[in-house]
């Protein structure tokens, strides 16, 4: 039973944890001895800006992957998932291993960055006991919404915990970010893991990706962060995120011959982007142009929301999609008539696409009172021109990583007194 929650709310969490428990049972023949969740995010600005170490403005948000585990006595890790049919079943001493039916089940893809999470677990830490592992997320997957991060971070978590490891929030983040450049495929920043493991309910950061600096803001009680999935699902692994990357990374080496103190796009101004960009490749150049004003529109939506005004902060985010679709490039067709949707909602303050791009959620800041009919408009407006379905959820920001449900009090307790990662 969750201390400190409204009745209904608790006894809705532990329906949900009870039936965690079932699905539990149902696949490994007993049942589970803790809960944990991990969040989704948004972000509020500063896009594609993480990898050029640049600033960004995250939330984590309360749609959340949870995570039943039981630790074994051996060293194998069987995960099954509510979302994906195929249980992947390995060991820490070798790769996959035979599964229950007496097949070999290779990892699936869903589950290769969390080997890698525990592999790079086991890397720092000593051997470690093996265990008994099922997910259930509410975070839709391919929405832009950080599933993968938060199910990284919920799982390299509950598996530390279950190993007797108290968990450095940083260190996990960047554990999990090195386990999705080298298992997962994806080269991503270190937003959605930070974020996964150091939200906090009711605020945003602004966070400098370079040097991990943090500043925590207010989230104000009259915007609502709501974020409008397009239905058209991407994948960072598939997509073009990692082109972007390159890209960024060519831009860096060619503007050394001129700026050699320069290690990031980071470290790039305006005058200097002026200066040199005639001489780069039009495509370099537009990339850089979109890096070099989205780090300084994070810095000025950081100066609105401290201002509260509210009509600033929305023409930046305004500024931030044009900056995507047209510089950077990760917009789409459905994104980009996602967010003019969003536009024509009187009560809605700005809108943009979010996270790696070419699909996904666009997020629109909006009045409380807005909602309701920005909900109702993207439904009707959206699958007319599209023929795709949409979904709209008004996210609050949340706390990151953590116990939950019916395990909550026990593991507080720190359950196992441990090393620190
Ligand atoms: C994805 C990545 C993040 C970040 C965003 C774009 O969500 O995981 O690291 O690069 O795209 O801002």
């Amino acid at each position: 039973m969750s201390l400190n929650k409204p009745v209904s709310e608790t006894a809705a969490v532990d329906a949900e944890a009870e039936g965690m428990a079932r699905a539990f049972a149902q696949r490994f023949g007993r049942p589970p001895a803790r809960f944990y969740r991990a969040p989704g995010r948004v972000n509020v600005i500063g896009e594609h800006t993480d990898y050029n170490q640049g600033w960004v403005m995250p939330a984590a948000i309360d749609l959340a992957v949870r995570i039943a585990i039981a630790p074994r006595s051996d060293r194998r890790l069987r995960l099954a998932s509510a979302q994906f049919e195929a249980i992947a079943s390995f060991d820490f001493d070798g790769g996959p291993v035979p599964d229950s039916d007496g097949g070999v089940a290779a990892v699936p893809r869903w589950a290769r960055s969390l080997a890698g999470v525990a592999r790079l677990l086991e890397a720092g830490q000593g051997p470690l006991r093996g265990a008994d592992v099922f997910i259930d997320s509410q975070i839709p997957v391919g929405a832009g919404l950080s599933s993968s991060a938060a199910l990284d971070v919920g799982f390299g978590y509950a598996l530390a915990a279950v190993n007797g490891i108290t968990v450095d929030p940083t260190a996990l983040a960047l554990l999990c970010q090195r386990a999705s450049h080298e298992f997962g495929g994806t080269r991503c920043g270190i937003m959605d893991f930070y974020i996964a493991c150091h939200g906090r309910a009711g605020q945003v950061v602004e966070l400098d990706t370079r040097t991990l600096d943090a500043r925590w803001w207010p989230w104000p009680g009259q915007l609502s962060l709501v974020a409008c999935d397009t239905g058209r699902s991407h994948d960072n692994a598939t997509s073009g995120y990692n082109q972007r990357r390159a890209e960024c990374e060519a831009a860096v080496v060619r503007l050394q011959q001129w700026l050699p103190q320069l290690r990031a796009l980071r470290d790039l101004n305006a005058a200097d982007l002026d200066r040199y960009a005639p001489q780069l490749d039009p495509t370099l150049a537009a990339r850089c142009r979109h890096v070099v004003s989205e780090n300084a529109r994070v810095a000025a939506a950081a100066a609105a929301l401290a201002a509260g005004d509210f009509v600033r902060l929305g023409e930046l985010v305004d500024a931030s999609h044009r900056s995507l679709r047209d510089d950077y490039q990760v917009s789409c067709r459905e994104l980009d008539l996602m967010v003019e949707i969003c536009r024509r909602q009187p009560g809605v303050y700005g809108a943009r696409m979010m996270g790696g791009g070419f699909g996904g959620c666009a997020l629109a800041l909006a009045a409380p009172a807005a909602v309701p009919e920005l909900r109702r408009r993207v439904m009707r407006e959206y699958p007319h021109a599209t023929a795709l379905v949409p979904e709209v959820w008004a996210c609050t920001p949340a706390a990151g990583v953590g116990a939950w449900a019916i395990g909550e009090s026990a593991t507080q307790d720190g359950v196992d007194a441990g090393t620190t990662l």
